[in-house]
């Protein structure tokens, strides 16, 4: 039986706006990371959900494509800088400065209710891409994805790391649990990575995604950092932050030089591609970030309301 594509839920709205459109996204994306208890396994590929899958995306990615623009290929050598001057633009809703002089509590346990839709997962998607690349390629994304997951160690993973910080915000660390409480445009931030992680064909966006994101992690982790401080978080529930203000710095070269840079020196007409994916990648944080400070300073949460948020997973 065919699935049926969910109409627009607000007339004209873009992608990651549209709250079923985003929802009905992730639900099909999960059944490729830890799945749902009362859905059977079978359904990871099954004819009738990559079908629907397929529809959504097709909608998904001519909107992201009006979010992102196109950038346009440059020669292989001229990728850093491309990357740095995309990711060096600024100009979006300063979200960590908030946090870091502003927010309440409450206001910054909302932030984390947010990430944790990615952060438990962390590093999950890209690692879909390692299968798919070589050599000092391949190397340089074990590389990153090495120190996400904690060098071997579970009480260092990035996940751990933040559900830490969760703890300390008095939030429920189950994985997904947050979900049903989320917006679109949080969803659209994590199913843009599994979009990407999970067609091959997307493979150059995946990287110039993960570039974005550890080339603005920095200072943005030091100011979250210095929020929580503020509000009173000991060493445990800020490490999460201090983790990415010292890996991020490291990860930063890697991910641009070695990942980047190497992907398209041996395939330069992949620039595009790349600098899609983490033109997409600024688009959507500044879109959530957009979001949550305009509810706040409307004096409101930036969640759904209150009663909606269930156990998803
Ligand atoms: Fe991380
Ligand atoms: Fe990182």
């Amino acid at each position: 039986m065919p699935l049926a594509v969910p109409e627009p839920s607000r007339q004209g709205a873009p992608a990651w706006e549209d709250d079923d459109l985003q929802l009905a996204l992730w639900c099909c994306y999960e059944l490729h990371y830890r799945g749902f208890e009362d859905v059977d396994d079978g359904w990871q590929w099954h004819p009738a959900v990559t079908g629907f899958r397929g529809t959504l995306e097709r909608r998904w990615l001519a909107s992201l494509r009006a979010l992102a623009g196109g950038p346009g290929p440059v020669p292989a050598d001229g990728l850093p800088g491309a990357l740095r001057e995309l990711t060096g633009r600024g100009g979006g809703p300063d979200l960590a400065g908030y946090l870091a002089r502003e927010a309440g509590r409450e206001q910054f346990a909302e932030f984390a209710v947010h990430r944790s839709v990615y952060q438990l997962k962390e590093a999950d998607p890209h690692s879909f891409g390692i299968p798919r690349l070589d050599g000092a390629v391949k190397a340089a994304l074990v590389e990153i994805q090495a120190d996400e997951y904690g060098g071997g160690q579970a009480e260092r993973m990035h996940a751990e790391l933040f559900r830490a910080t969760m703890r300390w915000l008095g939030l429920d660390g189950r994985y997904g649990y947050y979900v049903p409480a989320v917006p679109a445009v949080t969803l659209a931030v994590s199913n843009l990575m599994s979009l990407f992680g999970l067609h091959r064909r997307w493979t150059g966006a995946l990287l110039g995604h993960l570039a974005a994101l550890e080339m603005t992690s920095t200072a943005p982790s030091r100011l979250y950092s210095a929020g929580a401080r503020r509000l009173g978080a000991g060493p445990p529930a800020r490490r999460y932050f201090d983790e990415h203000v010292e890996a991020d710095a490291v990860h930063e070269q890697i991910a641009v030089h070695d990942l980047c840079g190497g992907y398209a020196a041996a395939r330069p007409g992949a620039t595009a591609d790349i600098l899609f994916g983490a033109a997409c990648c600024l688009a959507l944080d500044d879109a959530l970030a957009g979001h949550l400070l305009s509810c706040w300073r409307a004096g409101r949460s930036s969640l759904r309301p209150p009663g909606q948020a269930q156990s998803a997973a």
